[in-house]
């Protein structure tokens, strides 16, 4: 069936080129992110064990989990299958949500739904954020998104915004007008949160002020710093052709993730702020979270890992928590409330 208009081979191949690409370094907008200027506090006298901190808060007022989590990724696809089930496994084991990729495939092709149903069976626990794209949302009729929510039994809904890549994919939609009144319509009538969330360039501090007050459970700012999506889709194109230049002019567009947090926190805004984009390990989560985060996503550094399967998934999540614990060791905090209530942050 097509996808969207879409021929499936294509959607196949773009799949496979986009975990190859965003793989490769020159794909990362590495140092762009702002983290390298923020530092946590060193204290030297903790006056607590390190068997007493504990990472985990409540998300949504539901039960305890840790405050990383696997930002969106893939769906749909022939290899999507076992990446996702290796994800959803050891989210489980260590407690973790996970965003789901576009699931923009099950809107035209229901068989797209067994994706999740066996990972579900697989996988009772995990809280999963569906993931669809905000100009299929335009497009789509909310008992549609509903019925996405519903294959996955998923915590919140995810509309990822990327006029960017959209621009630079040779088959791309960038068609955005009526976002905001979609995004809207969705999170008033859904029944479940709404997050919206960029794809690695961030949002201006004007955007994060049209997002209050429309029903938005959560912003995740995703900035730049990490994966940059014009990089990747320019890097579809052959050199020399058009996109591929054009591609090479924008590689360092975006706002930065440290630039986006403190703009989403200065709004005070009804929805929680959640950061994205370039988190490269444990210490960088603390660095956001530290200065007002709820939750911290990484992309990159987890598909690479799961790339080598569970066990290696599970080391790199594991190295990912004892660095986050050892920050809030080394700034004397508890826990997460603790790390934010004593402003332990500086610029260097
Ligand atoms: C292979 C890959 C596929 C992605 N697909 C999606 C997607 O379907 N939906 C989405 O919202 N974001 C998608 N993203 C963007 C990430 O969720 C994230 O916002 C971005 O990569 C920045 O995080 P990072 O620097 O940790 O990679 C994808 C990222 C990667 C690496």
């Amino acid at each position: 069936m097509a996808i969207t208009g879409e021929n499936p081979e294509l959607f196949e191949s773009r799949k496979a080129d986009h975990i190859r690409l965003a793989l490769e370094e020159r794909m990362q907008a590495t140092g762009g992110s702002g983290l390298h200027s923020i530092e946590l506090i060193h204290e030297a006298f903790p006056e607590i064990d390190f068997n007493e901190v504990q990472i985990e808060q409540r998300l949504f007022s539901d039960s305890p989990i840790s405050p990383l989590f696997i930002s969106s990724m893939t769906a749909g696809h022939a290899g999507s299958v076992d990446l996702n089930l290796t994800m959803a496994r050891v989210c489980e084991k260590r407690n973790w949500a996970m965003g789901v990729g576009s699931q923009r495939r099950q809107l035209t092709d229901s068989t797209a739904d067994l994706e999740w149903s066996k990972i579900r069976k697989a996988c009772p626990k995990v809280k999963f954020f569906g993931n669809i794209g905000v100009a299929q949302l335009i497009r789509t009729k909310v008992e549609d998104i509903r019925r996405l929510v519903d294959t996955l039994d998923a915590t919140a809904m995810i509309v990822h915004t990327n006029p960017l890549q959209e621009c630079m994919q040779p088959e791309g939609t960038p068609h955005f007008r009526g976002g905001l009144e979609a995004l809207e319509n969705l999170a008033k009538t859904l029944g479940r949160p709404v997050i919206v969330k960029e794809t690695g360039c961030g949002f201006s501090g004007a955007t994060l002020k049209r997002l209050n007050g429309i029903g938005v459970g959560a912003v995740d700012v995703s900035g730049f710093g990490g994966t940059h999506w014009g990089r990747i889709e320019g890097g579809r194109s052959k050199p020399g052709a058009k996109l591929n230049a054009v591609a090479e002019t924008f590689r360092d567009w975006g706002i930065g993730t440290v630039e986006s947090l403190e703009a989403a926190l200065a709004v005070r805004s009804d929805y929680e702020v959640w950061a994205s984009g370039g988190v490269r390990s444990g210490l960088d989560a603390a660095k956001l979270l530290a200065m007002g985060a709820k939750m911290v996503g990484l992309a990159k550094p987890i598909i690479e890992a799961a790339l080598g399967g569970e066990e290696a998934l599970d080391l790199r999540m594991g190295q990912l928590e004892l660095e986050l614990k050892i920050a809030l060791f080394c700034t004397g905090s508890r826990n997460i409330a603790e790390l934010q209530e004593k402003r332990v942050w500086r610029r260097q």
